[in-house]
């Protein structure tokens, strides 16, 4: 039988070509979270499968049929399908939740859900997630409803709308439960094995069941923000005023519920129309019974997380820019042993002051070093025989202006190369500088 090394499907391999184009994303968000009081926090990549029965909820999709769960010896495990479950496990376990509040910590992670893999749909992807924990108020809400906001602004991304709705608390949840359970009870027959399990124990999941016949009935299903009690409006009103403050547009849409159990209050999306069907890139909302759940206090909490595939998609189709990816600055081509040797000795210094350096592994010919040090992008190249190591000289050669310059191969060999590296940089920097003058220029005339 034929191995298959293939990786498994709805995975995804990122090479080297597309690094920086993650890399841009992850510097960002890690920034704009820090700005914000954000720490960041790593967990575990598999959990005791408990804890996502608990927190993420028996009756949701994810759990009854998404997880990807192992027993080993007796004990059984889930490898995490979100970040929230894991991180407040954390915060828990190691008394995070006992120091001052609010608790702020980001995650970039890995998920894993056994979906039906398409365009921004994968088994395993990746996720910039944080949680808020210890306020109550709808600020809460609003800071960080602005923080993925900013994040988004921050990548250039444009044409994202924010969804917002209000889920309620238990006590708002056990009147709409009983309208929801009269409404499906109608049309019970026509709903799939799953909600009709769910209409009994849970009959929100219903609402967000994939099957399209479940999603049809669903259509005309009473909606939560009608059953809301005076808290919970109050402070779907407070949120709605703090966002308009803050210059955030947002529409409401009550008909989001979100996927997992652990939503309170304020539930939120941002989507695009531009990825085809899985144009939700970031979702989110308020959890305050949570933490109590699994063992803490009644601390509130709230927090979203963004699918990192989903937004570089969208970068991707909108052309976005990237942080440019590091390129090598001198490049050694050598003739002959002792040539190779005095290439690893200047390499290995211009390495200790950051330049990325490198020389020919490969046995080349002169030519074909060249022809390398160009598809590489090099910014100089030294050519190293033994005329020069033994005149103690050689041609350092600017590949883009193609001028060279004579340097000395000596011990002041990367002070020497800084004057020439620093004189490249200001140039092509006077370069950017002209380029946009030039239409202001043509604009004055
Ligand atoms: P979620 O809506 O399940 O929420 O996932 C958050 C984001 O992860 C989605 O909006 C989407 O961008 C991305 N995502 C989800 N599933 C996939 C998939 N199969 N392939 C690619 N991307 C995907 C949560 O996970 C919550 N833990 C968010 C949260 C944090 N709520 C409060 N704190």
């Amino acid at each position: 039988m034929a191995i298959n090394i293939k990786r498994p499907n709805g995975t995804e391999d990122v090479l080297p070509k597309d690094v920086h184009k993650w890399l841009t994303v992850e510097k960002i968000a890690r920034e704009t979270a820090e700005s914000f009081g954000f720490s960041e926090i790593r967990i575990p990549t598999f959990e005791n499968t408990d804890l996502f029965l608990r927190s993420v909820g028996e009756t949701t999709d994810v759990v009854q049929k998404e997880m990807y769960t192992v027993m080993a010896k007796e004990t059984k495990f889930t490898l995490r399908p979100e970040g929230t479950a894991g991180t407040i496990r954390a915060m828990l376990q190691n008394g995070l939740l006992n120091e001052a509040l609010p608790q702020r910590v980001f995650y970039i992670l890995s998920c894993f859900r056994h979906e039906r893999p398409q365009a921004g749909r994968l088994r395993e992807f990746h996720q910039f997630g944080l949680e808020m924990a210890g306020s109550p108020s709808p600020c809460a809400d609003a800071e960080v409803i602005s923080l993925a906001k900013t994040l988004l602004d921050r990548l250039g991304l444009k044409n994202i709308e924010l969804y917002i709705n209000s889920i309620g608390c238990p006590t708002c949840r056990a009147k709409y439960h009983e309208a929801l359970r009269s409404y499906f009870e109608e049309r019970k027959d026509e709903l799939c094995d799953t909600c009709l399990s769910r209409l009994e124990k849970n009959p929100m999941r219903i609402l967000d069941c994939k099957s399209p016949v479940c999603g049809e009935i669903a259509k005309d299903a009473p909606l939560i923000i009608d059953y809301l009690c005076e808290e919970c409006s109050e402070h779907f009103e407070k949120l709605k005023n703090y966002l308009t403050k803050l210059g955030i547009d947002y529409k409401v849409n009550p008909k989001i519920v979100r996927g997992l159990d652990y939503y309170t209050k304020t539930v939120f999306e941002f989507v695009t129309t531009e990825i085809g069907a899985q144009g939700t890139v970031c979702g989110g909302g308020r959890y305050d019974g949570l933490i109590e759940q699994l063992g803490g206090q009644h601390i509130p909490a709230l927090g979203f997380a963004m699918g990192i595939e989903r937004l570089l998609l969208v970068m991707e189709k909108q052309g976005c820019d990237y942080l440019t990816p590091k390129k090598c600055d001198i490049y050694f081509a050598t003739m002959g042993d002792s040539a190779l040797e005095k290439a690893m000795e200047l390499s290995r210094e211009l390495r200790e002051y950051g330049y990325f350096a490198e020389y020919d592994m490969m046995n080349r010919g002169l030519k074909a070093q060249m022809k390398y040090a160009n598809k590489i992008g090099a910014a100089f190249t030294v050519v190293l025989g033994d005329n020069e190591l033994n005149e103690g000289k050689a041609k350092l050669k600017n590949m883009e202006s193609g001028d060279e310059k004579e340097i000395l191969l000596d011990n002041k060999f990367t002070a020497n190369f800084d004057a020439v590296y620093i004189d490249r940089m200001l140039e092509s920097l006077e370069d950017a500088e002209a380029f946009p003058a030039f239409p202001m220029n043509k604009e004055s005339e």
